[in-house]
């Protein structure tokens, strides 16, 4: 039997406007469009998954608004196992207000709302279904200390996790050492580094993850968008592997798909080679 990936992360429903080019600060410009999507980082991983036909189930929080239950039964129709996702009440859920420009480029301002409720002790009524995970999924926008304990539980359970740390911030380094596999993608990564002067590029990469490694990450694979993907594995092997030429619509949610597809190929049992393969046409298709 397979055993299920496990999210533990945001839900947010995406106010997505698009326009020629986004404002400058100070600056009015008159966009093209309005729509509203499912969206957060957690979700939008959970059902990557559950697109590839991977068994998967979310632990999260939405509000007691009309937004909580639309997120909700989007997930669940989109084949996520929604069991562990708590309503809050008295409080709004996750939005993100995201502009996106002619060339597919997004900014994105959060708002957590009940994301930034889900705390370590919920994290505790959660350890069988954590316990019974082939994998956990994480991101960094749920509360920090959620994050930690999540590190700490999977090391001890045993489970491999994968952290996507976005949005950029720095992390203990404690936590990194129980990282499976870290996804940072270009300026996650100049953060976790702490070299924000310093250019990523297909040359000075190979040292970024390095570094991370030396953090105490085991696997590493840096996110490049247009430019690849770099893997840095446990076992010694490095590789840049190229990215899917499309064009690009909305880059919004791709490095999610990406995570969603590298899980899967992993639980497949695919080397990590072709794992980052598999993220990257999942992030193309996204
Ligand atoms: O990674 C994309 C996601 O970031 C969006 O869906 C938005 O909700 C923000 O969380």
């Amino acid at each position: 039997m397979q055993k299920p990936i496990v999210v533990v992360g945001s839900v947010n429903l995406d106010l997505v406007c698009t326009a020629e080019r986004i404002p400058a600060i100070g600056e009015t410009v008159t966009g093209d469009s309005f729509q509203t999507f499912h969206g957060g980082k957690g979700a939008n991983q959970a059902v990557a998954v559950a697109r590839l036909g991977y068994p998967v189930s979310i632990v999260a929080k939405v509000g007691d608004d009309e937004f909580g239950t639309r997120l909700r039964n989007g997930l669940r129709v989109a084949g996520v196992k929604v069991g562990t996702v708590a309503t809050v009440k008295n409080t709004a859920s996750g939005v993100a207000l995201i502009s996106v420009d002619r060339k597919g480029q997004n900014s994105i301002t959060v708002i957590p709302g009940a994301n930034g409720k889900l705390l370590p002790r919920d994290l505790e009524r959660a350890l069988p279904i954590l316990r019974s995970a082939g994998m956990i999924l994480a991101q960094l926008e749920v509360p920090l200390e959620t994050v930690e304990y999540l590190c700490a539980a999977a090391r001890r359970l045993h489970v491999p996790l994968m952290l996507d740390p976005a949005p950029a911030r720095p992390i203990p380094r404690q936590m990194l050492c129980q990282v499976t596999y870290l996804t940072p993608n270009e300026s996650e990564t100049c953060t976790l580094c702490n070299l924000h002067g310093r250019n990523l590029n297909l040359k000075t990469v190979v040292e970024f993850a390095q570094i991370l490694q030396s953090q105490g990450a085991q696997n590493v694979i840096i996110k490049m968008g247009s430019r690849g993907a770099y893997a840095a594995g446990a076992n010694g092997m490095q590789k840049m592997v190229p990215a899917f030429k499309v064009k690009a619509v909305d880059s919004t949610a791709a490095g999610d798909a990406f995570n969603g597809g590298l899980a899967v190929a992993l639980m497949q049992g695919k080397s990590l080679e072709d794992a980052v393969r598999y993220g990257a046409a999942a992030g193309a298709l996204s």
